[in-house]
């Protein structure tokens, strides 16, 4: 197999695979990330050319598909018969583009997402998605395995793929956020952050009821739910947001999700569940569509 771009991503790549006993061929445009590579099953090549048609399975670990199409157009490679798949972020719109051009070179695509830090690739926790056909992905298995404890292929349309990983990095951000507010008011309210730390998996239960719940409403449309109305929620948000204030939170997402409750709650919305604010999103996405 051949890895492309040996940047954070890229060198963890690298190194699961060749420590799981798979041949890696390896081309960086800046040579002493990948020459640091070198050693028991990595071999590191000057020309992306070359390192493109040493192996049948070549992954682009690049910074973004703009890269990918600059970095194949100076290699001009043969991509006939070869398995090229595209690890980089993205938006569902780049796929395309790229897929074609592929396949127009006689190769086949498969789309991933590594959805995990770098240091957990090659780990029982690494979780990875790919798009594209059953046979492609079976043929990568030896480096899937070697990539993720967990790895699924989420169908054969590499867009649909994708557009799981813009999901998957909405969720990740607005966690990030959630995390970095917290911290904020934490510090402001003399509550260590080691301790609040410590008991974040024990809310796991709570996010994954939300969740399934969430989802149940959301797909009947009918929002009953006699459990933590939008009552609550505002009176819990009103707190929250005088507290973040003083903390010196800008934009903080409570205020945000205040908003949000109140504006239900002028439509008439009382002792609905929180995922009630889905209608709203819903209402703007249509009216942007019908501009
Ligand atoms: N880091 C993460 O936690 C993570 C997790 C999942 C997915 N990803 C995604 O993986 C991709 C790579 O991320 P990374 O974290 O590995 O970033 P990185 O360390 O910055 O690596 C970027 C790679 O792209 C290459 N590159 C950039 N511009 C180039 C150009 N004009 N021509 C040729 N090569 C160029 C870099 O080569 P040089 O070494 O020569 O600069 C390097 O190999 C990104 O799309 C990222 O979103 C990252």
């Amino acid at each position: 197999m051949t890895v492309i771009g040996t940047g954070v991503i890229g060198s963890a790549v690298v190194r699961a695979c060749a420590d799981s006993g798979l041949e890696v061929s390896v081309w960086n445009r800046t040579p002493e990330r990948s020459e640091r590579l070198a050693g028991r099953n990595v071999h590191v090549h000057e020309k992306a050319a070359a390192a493109i048609e040493a192996s049948p399975i070549v992954l682009f670990c690049l910074l973004n598909y703009e890269v990918t199409h600059r970095v194949l157009d100076e290699a001009a490679a043969d991509l006939s018969g070869r398995l090229v798949v595209q690890n980089a972020s993205g938006v569902p719109d780049d796929v395309t583009p790229l897929r074609a051009r592929v396949e127009a070179a006689g190769g086949r695509y498969l789309e991933a997402a590594i959805l995990n830090y770098p240091d957990a690739i090659g780990t029982e926790d690494c979780f990875t998605v790919y798009g594209g056909a059953a046979e492609d992905f079976k043929e990568l298995a030896n480096v899937t395995e070697a990539l993720s404890g967990k790895q699924v292929r989420l169908g054969s349309d590499p867009g649909y793929a994708k557009a799981y990983h813009v999901v998957s990095s909405a969720f990740y951000y607005a966690f990030v956020n959630g995390f970095l507010e917290c911290s904020a008011i934490a510090e402001s309210l003399g509550v260590p952050l080691n301790d609040f730390a410590e008991s974040v998996p024990l809310y796991d239960p709570g996010f994954q009821n939300t969740i399934g719940v969430g989802l149940g409403l959301i797909a009947r449309r009918d929002y009953t739910f006699e459990q933590a109305p939008l009552t609550s929620h505002l009176d819990v948000l009103n707190n929250l947001t005088g507290i973040a204030e003083r903390a010196g939170i800008d934009q903080s997402y409570l205020g945000v999700m205040r908003e949000r409750v109140l504006k239900a709650m002028e439509q008439g919305y009382r002792r609905e569940h929180v995922a009630v604010l889905t209608e709203q999103f819903r209402s703007r996405r249509a009216a942007v569509h019908n501009r």
